[in-house]
């Protein structure tokens, strides 16, 4: 910038409304207009005192990173909410709670025994011809799979009958040995089984017997996946493959860990 220019633009800032008339005619012949405009600018006093100072520059900075920390609390807060709404609305869904059962050694099973477990509970029968062992031999290897991983807590499978009558504790012990060792399996009194799976919503029909008093027994057929705190959390139907199990119950496991979290340190 020459000399001139300097004069002018320092002129030109203390009665800018005329630097346009009266100034451009100091100019040298080559100045354009446009460039007296644009060098003008950058020291125009009515635009501010220069360039960004760094003091500026870190005030703006310390803002940002409240405003951020801020927004990514609330981002917490609101998931947490959210969770804990899911929460109670699981809890109304009512599917589950307090049940009582008799295992294969002839012991008394109640739900409160299994608080602090994962479970995965089945409801079916031994006569079952095809699905009943399909579906279990599903849940022994989902079980296998997800406690492959030393991260992910223990699951307890439990294969419970809608067939009373027939199936006894010797018979349903014997039944669950083929699938997994740790599948346990419950049978009961015809009123514990009703009122187990009048709390799982679990529908059970016993059809019409034949000539050898054999009969199929119609019934829901859904995997119940409960948490340590007793609760329902998620179910499977038979349309859902062994992956689509494990990836479910591990979101939920982790779900679950991230919302105890705070409260087990
Ligand atoms: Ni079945």
């Amino acid at each position: 910038m020459s000399g001139n220019l300097h004069r002018f633009i320092k002129n030109c800032s203390t009665r800018s409304t005329y630097w346009k008339h009266t100034c451009l005619t100091k100019l040298t012949p080559n100045t354009t207009a446009n460039q007296v405009q644009r060098r003008f600018a950058a020291t125009d006093p009515t635009k501010g005192k220069g360039p960004i100072s760094w003091r500026s520059l870190a005030l703006i900075g310390g803002a940002g990173a409240i405003g951020l920390g801020f927004m990514l609390y609330v981002k917490k807060e609101k998931e947490e909410a959210i969770m804990r709404e899911r929460k109670r609305q699981l809890g109304k869904a009512a599917i589950g709670g307090h049940w009582e059962l008799v295992d294969s050694a002839g012991a008394v099973r109640k739900s409160e025994d299994f608080l602090g477990k994962w479970l995965l509970i089945y409801f079916g029968f031994t006569h079952c011809p095809d699905i009943c062992p399909d579906e279990l031999e599903k849940m022994a290897a989902v079980v296998d799979a997800i406690e492959k991983s030393p991260q992910t807590p223990e699951i307890q499978p439990i294969f419970i009958t809608v067939d009373p009558e027939r199936d006894t504790k010797e018979i349903v012990g014997k039944y669950v040995k083929e699938f997994s060792p740790k599948l346990l399996g419950l049978t009961g009194t015809v009123e514990q089984i009703r009122n187990v799976c009048k709390a799982f919503r679990v529908y059970f029909s016993a059809g019409p017997r034949d000539v050898d008093n054999d009969y199929i027994v119609d019934h829901t057929i859904i995997m119940y996946l409960v948490n340590p705190d007793g609760e329902f959390v998620d179910y499977y139907g038979q349309n859902r493959d062994k992956d689509q199990c494990i990836s479910s119950i591990l979101v939920n496991i982790t779900k679950w860990n991230n919302l105890n979290k705070k409260w087990f340190g």
